[in-house]
């Protein structure tokens, strides 16, 4: 078949995977082709058995894969053939030296780059879609100016704002597409192309275009605005745990008003994922960076306040265990940082796993999906920690339940044959609100919900 146009894209992870899937399946007569330096990758995503776990994504993938999506690790040869590249190569915050633990490791993006200006010898749109620290454009777009092939590459963002766990969902419907580009003439022309992309399937009036920086920084502003409503409700539980207010009842009186709706206000054991903390961080660094130290303070607390969360989780669990949790059974129902996803990256049960096994405890993981990527993230405390994706044989024989996904399934447990499998006394501590606490606390167990009065027998 003779396609009108090759879009690339670098790197095939969560972001790159889903949306080249949706594009090609919504774009048949654009050719459209994944390459990553990950071997296994590539092959994963060439299989039934995709790298990432996405309701909806390989029904997606089964469609245009082999027809107009293809998979590949022959990354030169698809910067070549490339009119369209999309780089969504990983973008994590720096470990070492200058900005570590704040700024973002561009050295894969920037090797990316340099293999674009290397193996290209036509003119092409390059459009980011990693996260990226505001101004990266200006970077990305000096890299590939210094070519000496006389050819011309206009840079776009193209922030991606899909959500895990409903990635495909976000694709198909979203609530707004962006798109930033210079101010010139060729500048408007490339983002009009990446315009025709969307408005395959995504209505004019949602496709917005900006300049080039407005785009970049409303992608970190989206998410720190998300973030700062998590943590506020969730400072918000710890005033309700020392009173009797209950904050399910206040984030559903305060949603209620519809200046502040009701999404992103339920308390949690914390916020994780790959996105918050690493956007506010970098958020972070660009105001301190400007000498913008007051509102530089001001969005850092928003993730001091999620730590605060994940480390008061924690204490809890062993004040009420009595001080001591040497030698018990501590059960963790799940370990993604949300449900529906097998991702773990900032999970908050990294923290609360580690903290527990510091104190000694012995700990099972219950979570099918997030298994391979929860025993990466406990590497090095082997013996102590086992994985079992059958919560009852995970909780069998446990002192303490706590929760730390909110997956469905854990809703539906026989927890009356779990209380007759358990120590006594019997914990259980929902850091996602998801149990019913009365029935739970009826049935014999101590229940320890977040931001609601403990229900205890002693
Ligand atoms: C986020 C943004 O939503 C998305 O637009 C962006 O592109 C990437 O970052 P993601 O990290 O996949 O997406 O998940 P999200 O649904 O935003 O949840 C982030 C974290 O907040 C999860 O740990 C979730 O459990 C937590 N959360 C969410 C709460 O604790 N309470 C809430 O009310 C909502
Ligand atoms: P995200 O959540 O932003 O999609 P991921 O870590 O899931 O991030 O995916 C980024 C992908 O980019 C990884 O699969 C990684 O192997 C790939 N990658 C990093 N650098 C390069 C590069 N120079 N060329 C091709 N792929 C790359």
């Amino acid at each position: 078949m003779n396609f009108t146009k090759n879009i690339l894209c670098i790197g095939a992870g969560y972001v790159g995977g889903p949306t080249m899937a949706i594009i090609a399946l919504k774009c048949p007569e654009y050719k459209v082709t994944v390459v990553d330096i990950n071997e296994d990758r590539i092959t994963s995503w060439n299989s039934d058995n995709l790298p990432i776990y996405e309701p909806g994504l390989l029904q997606a993938v089964q469609a245009a894969r082999g027809t107009n999506l293809f998979f590949s690790t022959a990354i030169s040869e698809g910067i070549r053939a490339a009119d369209i590249i999309f780089v969504s190569v990983n973008t994590p915050t720096k470990t070492f030296g200058l900005g570590a633990g704040m700024a973002s490791d561009l050295q894969y993006w920037e090797k990316t780059a340099h293999q674009i200006v290397m193996h290209s010898d036509q003119s092409k749109i390059i459009v980011e879609k990693s996260t990226l620290p505001v101004r990266t454009a200006e970077a990305m777009e000096r890299i590939l100016s210094e070519n000496k092939k006389d050819i011309h590459f206009e840079v776009i963002s193209n922030p991606e704002f899909l959500a895990e766990g409903s990635a495909v969902n976000d694709l198909l419907e979203p609530d707004r597409v962006l798109i930033g580009s210079q101010q010139t003439e060729s500048g408007r022309q490339a983002a009009q192309a990446i315009v025709d992309i969307y408005a395959h399937w995504v209505p004019l009036e949602k496709i917005i275009t900006t300049n080039l920086w407005s785009a970049e920084l409303s992608k970190l502003v989206a998410n720190a605005f998300l973030a700062q409503r998590i943590s506020s409700i969730n400072a918000i539980s710890a005033l309700c745990e020392k009173t009797d207010a209950d904050v399910a009842e206040i984030s559903f009186a305060v949603g209620s008003d519809r200046r502040i709706g009701s999404r992103f206000i339920s308390a949690s054991i914390g916020f994780g994922g790959s996105c918050f903390k690493k956007d506010i961080l970098n958020l972070v660094y660009i105001c301190r960076s400007y000498g913008l130290n007051e509102v530089a303070d001001y969005w850092e607390w928003v993730i001091k306040m999620n730590e605060y969360q994940q480390e008061r989780f924690v204490k809890k669990m062993i004040k009420e265990m009595f001080n001591t949790i040497v030698g018990k059974k501590i059960a963790l129902l799940g370990f993604a940082f949300k449900a529906n996803t097998g991702d773990t990256r900032e999970s908050p049960g990294i923290y609360v796993a580690k903290k527990l096994l510091e104190e000694k405890a012995d700990l099972v993981i219950c979570d099918l999906q997030a298994q391979d990527n929860a025993r990466k993230d406990l590497a090095g405390f082997d013996g102590r920690v086992c994985f079992e994706p059958d919560p009852y044989r995970a909780i069998e024989g446990a002192h303490a339940i706590a929760v730390i996904t909110e997956w469905d399934l854990f809703t539906k447990l026989d927890f009356k044959k779990i209380f007759t499998m358990m120590e006594k006394p019997a914990f259980i501590f929902d850091g996602r609100n998801i149990l019913d606490h009365q029935r739970l606390f009826q049935i014999g167990f101590n229940v320890f919900p977040l931001g609601k009065p403990s229900l205890t027998h002693f």
